[in-house]
């Protein structure tokens, strides 16, 4: 139930305020409670937060569609996106289950396993810049770093053109939320990139070598290949859906453990293994993304109201993964809890042991498909930081927390900066 001082009235400006942005979770709860099918008039839309509702929906991709792309209506594929045509566009459609069967092998299982050794390096490369003992902001210096120089070595670009990469990588994420210049500078970079990309397609094809760029030029399905802009567009969206959200989740992984469970970190830095139970829990109690969207194709009677057919839907996962009907005590952060499903993700979201699974990589069709390289390189990154830095503490004593999108965020949920001391190892 709602905390002391809090009420069943909800006015949908407060989802607009920086409180929210902050911390979102009091408004989660009152949601909840009170209005687990909520209907925002001022911003025309409806909002689900129950566990089950969230998961749900999440699961019914018949009812709840997330497609922008209509292949009989007068929307360009690609046209409003800054990342060009990508499978994020497609909702119900045999186009993304094609999409999705053609790329997504290349993220999991013995495919993965082959760019494990790339992550390592990247991980302690990046590492060993780390100009001197003492201190240093991890996000500029590792988290923003890690990933985006760990896709463009799976891509197989050349080595000396990685500078290029992370920022163009950079522009594309400011440009992402937010419009004006940001948005302008975004497309520019990723024109370029684009245009450098395209005759690397090219030669790909013509003679594939073993990196993630000649596999999905020549990935094959029912007979047909990704044509060049559906490449151009996936790698696109690959820099933030792999690269921003990877990044954010190593910041908030750390974090947590440097000012929500200190107590915890020891024990962490003793047990590497016990990072992957960080990461999920990280991905339960504050979830890098928070949010999805999707529209209503029927009535959807819930909850004594009626979503209408056609309806702009919020999905807060971010609302679901601390439902107190599903995890006992939500709002404490505990890597041993035992009703979360602690292991590898699982993509029906139903596991062997009975325990739910959080929600932060969505759920059913549209699961996030680079849920198994996420946790892969976050729990390596982490494992070799806490390995590299003696005694880590956090610079300052107080945080101003976990925030919302600001300029620049991308649209995922982090701290801005993570000051840290050590001593070298
Ligand atoms: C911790 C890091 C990550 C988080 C929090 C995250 C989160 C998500 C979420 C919530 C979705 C579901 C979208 C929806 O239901 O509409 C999603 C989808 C997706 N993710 Fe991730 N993701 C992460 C890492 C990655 C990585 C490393 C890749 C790269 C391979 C990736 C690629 C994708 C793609 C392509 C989709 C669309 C799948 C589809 O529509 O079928 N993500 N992700």
């Amino acid at each position: 139930m709602a905390a002391d001082g809090e009420t069943m009235e909800l006015d949908p400006r407060e989802f607009d305020s920086v409180t929210f942005q902050k911390d979102p979770f009091p408004i989660y709860r009152r949601l909840r409670d009170y209005h687990p099918a909520f209907h925002d008039r001022f911003h025309n839309r409806w909002i689900l937060t129950r566990y089950a509702d969230v998961d749900a929906a999440f699961q019914d991709n018949q009812s709840f569609d997330r497609a922008i792309y209509d292949p009989d209506g007068d929307y360009d594929f690609g046209s409003r996106h800054i990342f060009g045509p990508n499978i994020l566009e497609y909702g119900n459609s045999p186009q993304h289950r094609w999409l999705r069967n053609i790329v997504a092998g290349q993220f999991v299982g013995e495919r993965l396993n082959v760019f494990l050794p790339i992550i390592d390096k990247i991980a302690l490369e990046v590492i060993s810049t780390f100009e001197k003992d003492g201190e240093l902001e991890l996000i500029r210096h590792f988290s923003s770093q890690f990933p985006i120089r760990v896709i463009s070595n799976m891509l197989g670009l050349p080595r000396e053109d990685e500078e290029m990469f992370v920022r163009w990588y950079q522009a594309l994420i400011a440009g992402l939320g937010f419009g004006g210049e940001h948005l302008a500078r975004g497309i520019a970079a990723r024109n370029e990139m684009w245009e450098y990309l395209e005759p690397l397609i090219e030669i790909r094809r013509q003679n594939p070598g073993d990196d993630l760029l000649s596999r999905i030029a020549v990935a094959e399905l029912e007979g047909k290949r990704m044509d060049i802009i559906e490449i151009k567009g996936f790698v696109a969206l690959l820099l933030a859906a792999g690269g921003d959200t990877t990044d954010k989740a190593i910041a908030n992984m750390w974090y947590h453990m440097l000012y929500t469970r200190p107590d915890v970190l020891p024990e962490v830095i003793a047990d590497p293994e016990l990072w992957s139970n960080v990461f999920t829990e990280m991905m339960r109690y504050d979830a890098v993304v928070h949010a999805q969207f999707r529209r209503t194709t029927r009535e959807i009677p819930l909850h004594g109201e009626v979503i209408p057919k056609g309806a702009s839907v919020i999905l807060y996962l971010g609302g679901g993964n601390r439902d107190e009907r599903t995890f006992k005590d939500p709002d404490v952060f505990d890597i041993h809890r035992d009703d979360l499903h602690m292991g590898r993700e699982n993509r029906s979201g139903r596991y062997k042991d009975g325990k739910p699974g959080h929600l932060g990589f969505g759920m059913g069709p549209h699961f996030c498909m680079g849920y198994a390289m996420a946790r892969q390189e976050a729990v390596i990154a982490c494992a070799h930081l806490a390995k590299a830095m003696k005694n880590v503490r956090p610079k300052f004593a107080t945080h101003p927390g976990i925030t919302s999108p600001s300029i620049d965020s991308g649209g995922f949920r982090s701290p801005n900066e993570l000051w840290i001391e050590f001593d070298r190892a």
